[in-house]
C-alpha cells in the first residue's frame, strides 16, 4: 500500500514498489551512505527491518529536509550529517591522502541526484536553491569515479537520460516505475550483484505475488528443517553454513 506521505516529496522513493526494488539491488556492507537523502526512504527501510549494515550515514543539504530526516532516523546505527555531500568527500580526500583510505569495498553508496532538467517531462525545478546545472552533475560523475576507483560499490537511480546512459554504460542497468507507476527511472550499479548477499531478504520478489511466493517458500521449507530430529537438523544447517557464505 502507498503511504501518500513519503509519495509527496519530487524524486521520493517511496512509492508502492519502489523502495522494494531499490533494497533487493542493495548488497551486504558495513557501511551504507544514502548521499543525497531527501526524505532517506531507503536508508529508513533498511533500518527498520533490521538489514544486515553496521552504519547508515544520511546526508542531505536542505536544512528544512535535513530536519526532518533527522529526526525521524534517531538510532546508534545512523549518521546524519547536514551538508554537501560532494563537498564533504572532496575535502577528505583533498587531505592528499588515498581514497582507498577513507572508502572500501565493504562500503555502499545509494545516490538519487536532483534529476537533470533535460530529463524531466515539465522542466521544472524541484529543488529549489539545492537543484543542480549541468556542472553539478559532473562534480558528480568525479565523484563516482573516485569512489568506482577505490571499489565502493555504487547505486544510482536517474531519469532515463542520455548523459546518465553514456556516463555508466559499462554498469549493470534497470528501469523501474515510480509514482502512480507511469514515470519510469533507471536503476545502475557497478557491481555483480549475483555474487553478493542481500543487505536483506525481506522484499525479495517482483511484486507483491511474487513476494508472496517467497514468503511462503520460506516458511514451508523451514517449518520442514525444523520437524527433523534435532541433530538431523543440525547437520542440515551446518552443511548449508559450509556451502553458503551468508
Ligand atoms: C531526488 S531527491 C532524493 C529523494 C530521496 N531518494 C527520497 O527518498 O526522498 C535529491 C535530494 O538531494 C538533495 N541534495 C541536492 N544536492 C545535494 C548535495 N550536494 N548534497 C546533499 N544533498 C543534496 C536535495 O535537497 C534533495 O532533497
Amino acid at each position: 500500500m502507498q503511504d501518500p506521505k513519503k509519495e509527496s516529496f519530487t524524486g521520493s522513493k517511496g512509492g508502492s514498489g519502489v523502495k522494494e526494488f531499490i533494497i533487493n539491488h542493495i548488497p551486504q556492507c558495513e557501511i551504507f551512505y544514502e548521499g543525497f537523502a531527501g526524505k532517506a526512504i531507503i536508508s529508513e527501510t533498511l533500518l527498520n527491518c533490521g538489514a544486515n549494515i553496521k552504519r547508515i550515514v544520511c546526508t542531505e543539504v536542505n536544512p528544512k529536509t535535513y530536519f526532518d530526516l533527522s529526526k525521524k532516523l534517531k538510532h546508534p546505527k545512523v549518521i546524519t550529517w547536514l551538508g554537501d555531500f560532494i563537498k564533504m568527500i572532496n575535502r577528505e580526500t583533498e587531505l592528499g591522502l588515498n581514497s582507498k583510505i577513507f572508502y572500501k569495498e565493504t562500503d555502499c553508496f545509494y545516490f538519487d541526484p536532483p534529476y537533470r532538467m533535460d530529463s524531466r517531462s515539465h522542466k521544472r525545478e524541484y529543488y529549489g536553491d539545492f537543484d543542480w546545472d549541468d556542472n553539478a552533475h559532473k562534480s558528480f560523475f568525479k565523484l563516482v569515479e573516485m569512489l568506482n576507483n577505490a571499489g565502493s560499490k555504487i547505486l544510482i537511480s536517474h531519469y532515463p537520460d542520455p548523459i546518465y546512459d553514456e556516463q555508466f554504460k559499462e554498469w549493470n542497468k534497470e528501469d523501474f516505475r515510480t509514482r502512480t507507476r507511469t514515470v519510469t527511472e533507471r536503476l545502475y550499479w557497478n557491481f555483480d550483484l549475483n555474487a553478493h548477499s542481500l543487505a536483506t531478504t525481506e522484499f525479495l520478489g517482483n511484486d507483491f505475488t511474487d513476494r508472496q511466493r517467497i514468503k511462503r517458500k520460506v516458511e514451508r521449507m523451514t517449518a520442514k528443517i525444523n520437524s527433523l530430529p534435532r541433530h538431523e537438523r543440525q547437520a542440515i544447517v551446518e552443511s548449508l553454513l559450509k556451502t553458503y557464505e551468508c
